[in-house]
């Protein structure tokens, strides 16, 4: 969560800085600020509010400098405020810091019974008086880093300054990226390549444990003793274009609309005409699959969503058991793992916390191995699980998921081909599967076209407080998704069940201000669904039905608004189905007049706990 800059060079690096921290303004988005040093003179400019209020200060009293850092915030520990804003400064050092230190309170007792004074609420602030107390005693910055994170227990990302050392900037990191970016007589920090294409495509991504200490003509990599350490240097293919919003309102709508290109991207050079392609989770990666008998599922939030259309998926294909969780509770779990059991880490930016700490408790746990399924190729979750299987939506902006989670179906169902191929699934029933998976591009395409009829839907749901999604089976997952993008961007108190699951408790909460919205595609359980919608009108329930022709008139009999997809359902179903919900969550939200793409208290990437 939260967003570093860093620039030293030879031109004015504010300019740099804030266009950078507009990049990572989707990992946060509560307040900012940057330090620029020119001449050994600090200027800080931190405010409440998003990077363009930092902007805003800076055009309005510019100033040079060649040596920066500067920071977008995801408040943690203190309300969102300038004073609690990054960077902060202590004596000597100023410090930007993504992460959380857990063990800041008894720090922050210690520095203060030494007589240091603390001007925010923070966490982050302890890192600024470690370093200048180090600095005060003589330690050179880089010393004086080192010795200050060797103090710190929990997970961060950080960039320093030492007014008294204005051509050096140190990163490190530990549980948080930070990416350096190496350009022509100055070099570049942040805390995702996003933020640095506009200045160079040469970065070198840091491990757990680096600290690297940057000038305008060098860069040194350490380890935490002091060890030099060789990293490889990659040019980004990450273009400009694919982080502009170019005609489109927001970026969730660009994305909704990506989605039939990054759903085909996806299935590139995987998918066959009677299944999978050979290798394309790796080296090893068909032996390593052909010996699962289970698999472990976790991820959070859209991606969590994702691993339970999986489960249906793998269990009815390949017939092995497959469990799902979510991340947070999986890593404090005793979790029994049976022989032969992979584990599946589903996270669009790789970097969620408690994701990549599941995948790390896997080491002890006794598994197969592990497979990624991430959007982010350098990410900390693909360099770390031992198969990966890449999605190809390109840079998701939009803090609601829309085609990370599309592309996530896509990949998982490449998955379960794969494994029904290997428990010996039928070619002929694995070629229809692939046949259907290789038209899910045009599928999605399809059912984008209900755009406006789902306006006329949002229409009807814009002044309501509440909304309960249903679906039977597989749908119960897209329903969960559905109300997630509903309540996250609209604000409107959405909750998802399983259809049969309602009489058992939640009919009592249906009335006519209670509008339901099912995902009723043609599938086995659509007549059980009907009854159940029998069950919500008979209440008085408002019902919105995402259906197929299948559904027949029965709506129209329930006195309900139905929004045909001409699509019967089937495997790739629930991939389909979850565009309507999207544009749906989409419309209510633009009409309700929130920010769409920044939504109130989130942010794209939690990187904390
Ligand atoms: O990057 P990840 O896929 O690991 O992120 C997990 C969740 O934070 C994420 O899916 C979140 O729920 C969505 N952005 C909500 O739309």
């Amino acid at each position: 969560m939260c967003g570093i800059v860093a620039a030293i060079a030879q031109r004015d690096v504010a300019p740099i800085l804030i266009a950078g921290l507009k990049a990572l303004e989707y990992r946060g988005y509560d307040s900012a600020g940057l330090a620029v040093l020119d001449h050994g003179e600090l200027r800080r400019l931190r405010a409440k509010g998003k990077v363009r209020e930092v902007e805003s200060l800076y055009r309005a009293d510019p100033f040079p400098g060649g040596t920066g850092i500067a920071h977008t915030r995801w408040a943690t520990h203190g309300v969102p405020s300038e004073g609690n804003a990054h960077p902060h400064a202590a004596g000597r050092a100023v410090v930007v810091h993504n992460g959380i230190i857990e063990n800041h309170e008894a720090l922050r007792a210690e520095l203060q019974g030494e007589g240091r004074r603390f001007s925010s609420d923070t966490d982050s602030e302890v890192i600024a008086h470690l370093v200048d107390r180090a600095l005060q005693q003589g330690a050179s910055l880089r010393d004086a880093v080192c010795q200050a994170v060797d103090k710190l227990s929990g997970a961060y990302a950080i960039a320093v300054l030492d007014t008294d050392t204005p051509d050096t900037i140190i990163g490190a990191r530990r549980g948080s990226p930070l990416v350096v970016g190496i350009g022509i007589g100055e070099h570049f920090l942040a805390s995702d390549v996003q933020a640095l294409i506009q200045v160079t495509r040469k970065v070198v991504y840091l491990e757990e444990g680096d600290l690297v200490e940057i000038a305008r003509e060098r860069l040194d990599i350490f380890d935490l003793e002091g060890t030099a350490q060789q990293r490889r240097v990659h040019t980004s293919e990450l273009s400009a274009d694919a982080v502009e919003r170019g005609e489109f309102r927001h970026y969730m709508l660009k994305e909704i609309f990506e989605q039939p290109r990054a759903v085909a991207d996806t299935l590139e050079g995987r998918l066959g005409t009677h299944g999978v392609l050979p290798n394309i989770f790796g080296a090893g990666g068909d032996a390593l699959l052909s010996k699962v008998r289970g698999l472990h599922i976790v991820a959070c939030g859209t991606s969590y969503h994702a691993g339970m259309v999986a489960r249906y998926w793998v269990e009815s294909l390949a017939g092995l058991p497959v469990s799902v969780e979510v991340a947070s509770e999986y890593r404090y779990r005793d979790v029994v793992v049976p022989e032969n059991t992979l584990f599946v880490a589903i996270s669009q930016s790789g970097e969620t916390a408690d994701t990549l700490s599941a995948l790390r408790e896997t080491r002890a746990r006794g598994y197969l191995g592990t497979l990624g399924i991430c959007n982010v190729p350098e990410s900390s979750l693909v360099r770390e699980a031992d198969l990966k299987l890449m999605t190809r939506a390109g840079p998701e902006i939009g803090v609601a998921s829309t085609k990370a989670f599309t592309t996530q179906l896509t990949a998982l169902a490449l998955l379960a081909l794969e494994l029904g191929r290997q428990q010996g699934v039928a070619p002929e029933r694995l070629a229809a599967l692939a046949g259907e998976l290789a038209h899910l591009p045009r599928a999605i395409e399809a059912a984008l076209e209900s755009s406006d009829e789902v306006l006329a839907m949002a229409e009807q749901l814009v002044h309501r407080e509440h909304a309960l999604y249903l679906g039977r089976g597989v749908q119960y997952a897209v329903a969960l998704e559905g109300a997630l993008k509903l309540k996250e961007i609209s604000y409107i108190h959405a909750e998802a069940y399983p259809a049969g699951e309602l009489k058992h408790g939640p009919l009592a909460l249906v009335d006519e201000d209670m509008p339901v919205i099912a995902v009723a595609p043609s599938d086995a359980l659509l007549e059980k669904l009907k009854a159940n919608l029998q069950e919500v009108r008979a209440r008085g329930g408002e019902l919105h039905v995402i259906g197929s022709d299948a559904i027949g008139r029965d709506v129209d009999d329930l006195g309900g608004r139905l929004l045909r997809l001409h699509h019967d359902g089937g495997f790739i179903a629930p991939a389909v189905f979850t565009v309507p919900l999207q544009l749906l969550a989409y419309h209510v939200a633009v009409l309700r007049g929130t920010d769409v793409d920044q939504p109130r208290n989130l942010a794209k990437s939690v990187t904390v706990e």
